[in-house]
């Protein structure tokens, strides 16, 4: 395993699963933020563990500003919720994600009508395609967004295989990714082709949502079964 800096920007729950996974595979991982003393000392009523006790349990991460973690990184991950993405990403500055991989997990997800939430883009366009058009120098790759944050980084506690996806332009960026999702377990990952192939894997939300509720918990995956009609091993 090479080590690389790694941005992750977002402190919820798939920030705190990416970049600690991250870390301690050993990766030098900043996490952003709007304003890190804020987020040193941010109460939570939320459910999720402050910041401060996860950092107790990852002093190896660092914590700064969208910016200051993205201009140091070799890699940037978009942990940020969809409704607010283009605008950290702007925070973390378009010369900052130049030339580098951006890996996106974010999911369109508009919650300002209630539960379920909608889906702001969908069909003919994505949240990852808008990413790449508002930063068309950065090396766009959608993953991870199919699945809950313990998953992304702790996929054998399912005890099988399951299948998780890229999407992205740049075939040496997926590639870099598909690395990273090996090294976080992931061991069938199907390359879905360009990045307009995220339309389908953001609109798996939705389904995503109805199965959880169906099964009252978030503990579960896709797994492709392919037959024998299949001609593409991935
Ligand atoms: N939760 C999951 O299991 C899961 C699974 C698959 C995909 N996803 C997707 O992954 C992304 C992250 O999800 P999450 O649940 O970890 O995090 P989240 O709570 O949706 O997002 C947290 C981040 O959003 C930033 N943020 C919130 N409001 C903002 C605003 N007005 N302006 C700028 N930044 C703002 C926060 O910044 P501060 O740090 O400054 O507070 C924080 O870093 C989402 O797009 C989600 O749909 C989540």
């Amino acid at each position: 395993v090479t080590a690389m800096k790694i941005a992750v920007l977002g402190t919820g729950p798939v920030g705190q699963a990416i970049a600690g996974r991250l870390a301690e595979l050993g990766h030098d991982v900043t996490v952003g933020t709007r304003d890190p003393e804020a987020t040193r000392t941010r109460t939570d009523d939320s459910g999720t563990a402050t910041y401060a006790a996860w950092q107790q349990d990852h002093p190896a991460v660092a914590l700064a500003t969208f910016e200051d973690a993205a201009r140091g990184a070799d890699l940037v991950v978009n942990a940020a919720g969809g409704n607010v993405s283009l605008d950290i990403l702007d925070q973390a500055g378009d010369e900052h994600l130049a030339d580098k991989v951006l890996l996106d997990i974010s999911n369109p997800l508009d919650h300002s009508q209630g539960f379920p939430p909608r889906l702001f883009v969908k069909d003919d366009d994505s949240l990852a395609e808008m990413i790449q058009r508002a930063h068309p120098r950065a090396r766009v790759v959608k993953a991870l967004n199919t699945l809950t944050s313990s998953l992304m980084v702790h996929p054998e506690t399912l005890g099988e295989e399951t299948t998780v996806f890229v999407s992205g332009d740049d075939a040496g960026a997926k590639a870099t990714v598909v690395g990273l999702l090996g090294e976080l377990g992931h061991t069938d990952v199907i390359d879905l082709g360009d990045l307009s192939t995220a339309r389908g894997a953001e609109m798996w939300l939705p389904f995503w949502i109805r199965i959880a509720m169906a099964l009252g918990g978030s503990d579960f995956n896709i797994k492709v079964v392919r037959g024998a009609g299949v001609v593409n091993d991935r």
